[in-house]
């Protein structure tokens, strides 16, 4: 008998074919494209992705009810999804997967008619904020609202083309350099005002977000710019019932400090340094090695430690913490990222103990779920008519949007327990509060 928790969302049934659109065709995006393929055809699995291996469990533990997720929400199938990407480098998904060199040939060259079908829309591209990338295969407008409007029609031709019911959009392109928020990100007169001009404040980015959700495409960023992390588009989103979230894809060093830290702060131990290094040789690394890029990335980074550990509420244990996070670009080791963490805590008495942990782990390989997961669920948020800010999906973000005035929720499995409970929620079950204590007073 399933336990109701509530009335539950309608959710509209996945019918059709739904279009991943993706921002940047490099090692991310054809690292998830290939491996969708491979799953399709039978000649892997879809390791990583909570979607599609994932349980989930309904009312006590003595009902012993654990769907797969994928079976207790009408999600999209795997064999209804269709691709496209821009870029501003115009290598096929074939060419671009053999450069980043994150797949082995048996996983690519029996897909590789597939792969190379997969050709890239010229980008919205401006150097002035990927500095390390010189983009070739790029849009030509006089102005950003027309570039805007030239990647609202490629949606258009796209759902045409793809015969696509549905679509959502991810980014998976370069980290940006550092913005903040200003007078052109408040309103959405402001933005469209600032794109009509040619304001600096507007990254390619937004214009990318603004033409998703002009044209009723969910939009989920997975690098660490600004892009619809602003006022303006986040209201756009709400009064278009689009759902948005962000930013940057979790996936090692931060997914291993937002599992760690949480256990310093259950026990009371007290942390005076956490310093973090990286080497990785991927184009990602290249972009990231310049310093304005960097930043963006740096401050995604450092946000996690400060949330989590609260050192208002905790001074003696957590209001000393010396942070630091660096990323070495060292080609030689390709998307092969190596994450070194020296962790100094303290313990009874204050007195100290180091944990040290090296994570080889390959960056691309982590990021390929949480690009499918997202496109799954942003697409079922937009049947389920869930809009604006999807922080239930913070899971999958370093850097979570919340919304005004609302702290981040970095600990993954407060976020999992959040992810799931809303899963429930939105099919009618009872949310799962671990009390138990229903086993133990019978009467
Ligand atoms: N791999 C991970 O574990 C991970 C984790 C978190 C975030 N990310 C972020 O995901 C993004 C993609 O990573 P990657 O390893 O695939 O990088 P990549 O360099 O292999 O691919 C990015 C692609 O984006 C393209 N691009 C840049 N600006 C563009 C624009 N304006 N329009 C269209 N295309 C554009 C580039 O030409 C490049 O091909 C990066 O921002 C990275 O920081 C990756």
């Amino acid at each position: 008998m399933p336990q109701q928790g509530g009335a539950g969302r309608d959710i509209a049934p996945a019918t059709g074919k739904l279009g991943v659109m993706l921002v940047g065709l490099g090692a991310v995006s054809t690292t998830f494209i290939a491996g969708v393929e491979n799953v399709r055809r039978g000649t892997a699995l879809p390791i990583g992705s909570l979607t599609q291996m994932g349980t989930i469990r309904l009312g006590k533990r003595t009902d012993h009810r654990a769907p797969k997720i994928k079976e207790f929400l009408p999600l999209a199938d795997l064999k209804d999804l269709a691709f496209t990407a821009w870029d501003a480098i115009p290598d096929d998904a074939y060419t671009a997967a053999r450069k980043a060199g994150v797949l082995e040939p048996h996983h690519l060259e029996p897909i590789a008619d597939f792969l190379k079908g997969i050709t890239p829309l010229p980008a919205a591209f401006d150097r002035n904020y990927v500095k390390r990338l010189n983009g070739t295969h790029v849009k030509n407008a006089p102005t950003k609202r027309e570039l805007a409007e030239e990647l609202r029609q490629d949606i258009r031709d796209f759902k045409q083309r793809s015969g696509a019911d549905r679509l959502v959009m991810i980014w998976a392109a370069s980290t940006e350099v550092f913005l903040t928020p200003g007078p052109a990100h408040q309103s959405l007169a402001a933005f469209e005002r600032a794109m009509e001009c040619n304001d600096p404040a507007i990254a390619p980015s937004m214009l990318y977000a603004y033409a998703a959700l002009m044209e009723n495409v969910p939009f989920a960023n997975g690098a660490p710019n600004l892009t619809v992390d602003i006022p303006a588009l986040e209201r756009l989103a709400e009064e278009r019932r689009l759902p948005i979230g962000g930013k940057d894809f979790k996936t090692g060093q931060t997914m291993m400090k937002t599992v760690l830290a949480p256990a310093f702060k259950a026990r009371m131990l007290g942390l005076a340094g956490w310093y973090s290094t990286n080497i990785l040789g991927n184009r990602d690394g290249e972009v990231l090695d310049d310093p304005e890029s960097f930043k963006t990335k740096e401050e995604s980074k450092l946000g996690v430690l400060e949330y989590i550990l609260q050192p208002d509420q905790y001074p003696e244990l957590y209001g000393n913490v010396f942070h630091k996070v660096r990323i070495n670009y060292y080609p030689p080791r390709g998307d092969n990222k190596e994450g070194w963490d020296n962790i100094d805590i303290f313990g009874w008495l204050g007195y100290p103990m180091q944990i040290k942990v090296d994570f080889l782990c390959r960056d691309s390989i982590l990021a390929a779920p949480i690009v499918l997961d997202l496109a799954l669920y942003f697409d079922l948020a937009q049947r389920a008519r869930l809009s604006g800010i999807q922080e239930w999906l913070s899971f999958y973000f370093k850097s979570p949007q919340t919304a005004p005035g609302l702290y981040p929720e970095h600990d993954l499995f407060i976020q999992q327990t959040k992810l799931k409970n809303t899963l429930r929620w939105l099919k009618g079950e009872e949310q799962i509060t671990h009390l138990g204590i229903e086993y133990y007073e019978k009467a």
